[in-house]
C-alpha cells in the first residue's frame, strides 16, 4: 500500500516508516516539524538504504497544502500520527491543543475524504480510559474523564472518527491505544528526541544516565501497587510501529475477524475499530531505573518527590484482542526496552543535530 504518515518525523512515525518499507508498503510523510527534526528522516532513509522519504513540510490545518499533496499521489490509507502531545503544556495552552489536534485531524479527513481515500489508522491513547474501571484494562472497558486537555483530544477525535465511519460505511477506521512506547530503533540511529525538560520517565531517566540531569524524581511511592511508585505497560517502539503494519489489514477487504466473540467470523467484515496495544505487563517506576541500571550498568540517581498531579497508580492492557484479530503481539521485554533508549541517547546525547 502508498500510506500517508502525517507527523511521520516524530518518534513513533519515524520508527513506523521503517516497519512500513520493510513490510513492502511505501509512505508519503507531511509533518510541521513543529516537535521533530527532518534529520530523523534522513536516517530512516539510511537505515531503510532508500536515497530518500517522500516528505512535504506541511501543517494538517493548511488545506491548500495537503490538497497539493494529495494531488501529487494517490494513498490507499493514511496513518495519523501527527498532533500536540505534551500532557502539561496543553493545561496552559488548551487553545492550542485543541485547535491543532481537532482542527488539523477534521482538515484532513476532509481532505481525505474529498481524494477517496477513507482508511485511516488513529494514534489514541491509554489516557482516555481516565482512571481504568478495570486492570487489565480491555477494549470494553468504558471511557473514563481525562485529567487534560491532550487526554480530551484523543477522546473526542476517537468519537469524531467513529460518527464519522458510522456516517459513511465507506469509511474504514482504526483506533489504536498506545500504552507507554519507550525505547528506540536497535540501530541506535533514530529514537525519542523531547524538547526541553522531559514530561516521560524513559527519557528522563537516560538524560540523568547520560549526565544532562542531576536525578530523577520519582513522583510518589505511596501508591497501592507493590512497591508504591506508578505502574504503567512501557511496550517498545519498534513493537508499536510493527502494530501499524499489522493493522493495515483491516483495509483489506479480505480481513477476517479469526476469534472474536463480539463478532462472528465472517468474510468482508467491517473491522472492529479499536485495539489496545500494549504488552501486558506492568512496571513500576522502579522497576524501570533498577532494569535499566541492571542491563546499561549506568548510575540513576533518584529521590522520591510528591505525586505529581493526574497520575494513577496502574494501567496495563490486555493486549490479547490484538493478537486474536490482527495477529500481532509484543516482543520486546523491558531489558530491550532499557537496553535500547539507552543506545539511543548515549550515541545522540544532544538529540539530533541541527538539518
Ligand atoms: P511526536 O511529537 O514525536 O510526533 C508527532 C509529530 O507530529 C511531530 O513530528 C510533530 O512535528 C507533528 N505535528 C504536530 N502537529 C502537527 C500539525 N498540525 N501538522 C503536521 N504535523 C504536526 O510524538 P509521538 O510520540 O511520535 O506521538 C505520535 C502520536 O501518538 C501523537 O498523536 C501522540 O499524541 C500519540 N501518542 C503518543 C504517546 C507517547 O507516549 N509518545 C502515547 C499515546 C499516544
Ligand atoms: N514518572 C516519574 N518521574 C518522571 C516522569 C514520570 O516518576 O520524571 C512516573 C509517573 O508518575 C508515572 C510513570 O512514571 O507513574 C510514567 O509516566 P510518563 O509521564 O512516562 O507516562 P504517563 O503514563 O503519565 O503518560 C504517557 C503519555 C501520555 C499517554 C499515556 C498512555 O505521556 O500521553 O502514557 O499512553 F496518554
Amino acid at each position: 500500500m502508498n500510506i500517508l504518515v502525517t507527523g511521520g518525523a516524530g518518534f513513533i512515525g519515524s520508527h513506523t516508516l521503517i516497519e512500513l518499507y520493510q513490510a513492502g508498503h511505501t509512505a508519503v510523510v507531511v509533518d510541521n516539524l513543529s516537535n521533530s527534526n527532518p534529520v530523523a528522516l534522513k536516517r530512516v532513509a539510511e537505515i531503510l538504504s532508500i536515497p530518500a522519504i517522500p516528505f512535504y513540510h506541511v501543517d494538517i490545518r493548511d488545506r491548500e497544502g495537503l490538497e497539493k499533496v494529495f494531488a501529487e499521489h494517490k494513498f490507499d490509507a493514511c496513518i495519523h500520527f501527527a498532533g500536540l502531545k505534551a500532557v502539561g503544556e496543553s493545561v496552559e495552552k488548551p487553545w492550542e491543543y485543541y485547535e491543532n489536534n481537532i482542527g488539523g485531524t477534521l482538515t484532513l479527513v476532509d481532505v481525505m475524504r474529498m481524494h477517496g481515500c477513507k482508511n485511516i489508522i488513529f494514534s489514541s491513547s491509554a489516557t482516555v480510559y481516565g482512571d481504568p474501571a478495570e486492570i487489565p484494562i480491555t477494549e470494553n472497558c468504558p471511557k473514563g474523564q481525562c485529567t487534560n486537555p491532550y487526554g480530551w483530544t484523543k477522546s473526542m477525535l476517537e468519537q469524531v472518527l467513529m460518527d464519522i465511519q458510522k456516517a459513511d460505511p465507506g469509511w474504514n477506521v482504526v483506533l489504536l491505544r498506545y500504552f507507554n512506547p519507550v525505547g528506540a530503533h536497535p540501530s541506535g540511529r533514530i529514537g525519542e528526541n523531547p524538547n526541553g525538560i522531559p514530561n516521560n520517565l524513559m527519557p528522563y531517566i537516560t538524560q540523568v544516565a547520560v549526565g544532562k540531569r542531576k536525578e530523577l524524581g520519582v513522583f510518589g511511592n505511596d501508591y497501592d501497587t507493590p512497591d508504591g511508585t506508578g505502574v504503567r505497560d512501557y511496550i517498545h517502539v519498534v513493537d508499536l510501529a510493527k502494530a501499524h503494519v499489522a493493522a493495515l489489514q483491516c483495509f483489506s477487504s479480505k480481513f477476517q475477524v479469526p476469534s472474536s466473540k463480539s463478532q462472528p467470523s465472517t468474510l468482508n467484515l467491517k473491522p472492529s475499530t479499536i485495539y489496545n496495544i500494549g504488552t501486558g505487563h506492568g512496571y513500576s517506576v522502579l522497576d524501570m531505573v533498577k532494569a535499566f541500571v541492571r542491563v546499561n550498568g549506568a548510575d540513576v540517581p533518584y529521590s522520591i518527590k510528591p505525586r505529581r498531579a493526574g497520575d494513577i497508580a496502574t494501567c496495563y492492557c490486555n493486549p490479547a484482542k490484538a493478537k486474536a484479530e490482527l495477529g500481532w503481539e509484543a516482543k520486546h521485554g523491558i531489558d530491550d526496552m532499557v537496553r535500547d533508549s539507552w543506545n539511543w541517547q548515549r550515541n545522540n546525547p544532544e538529540g539530533y543535530p541541527e538539518p
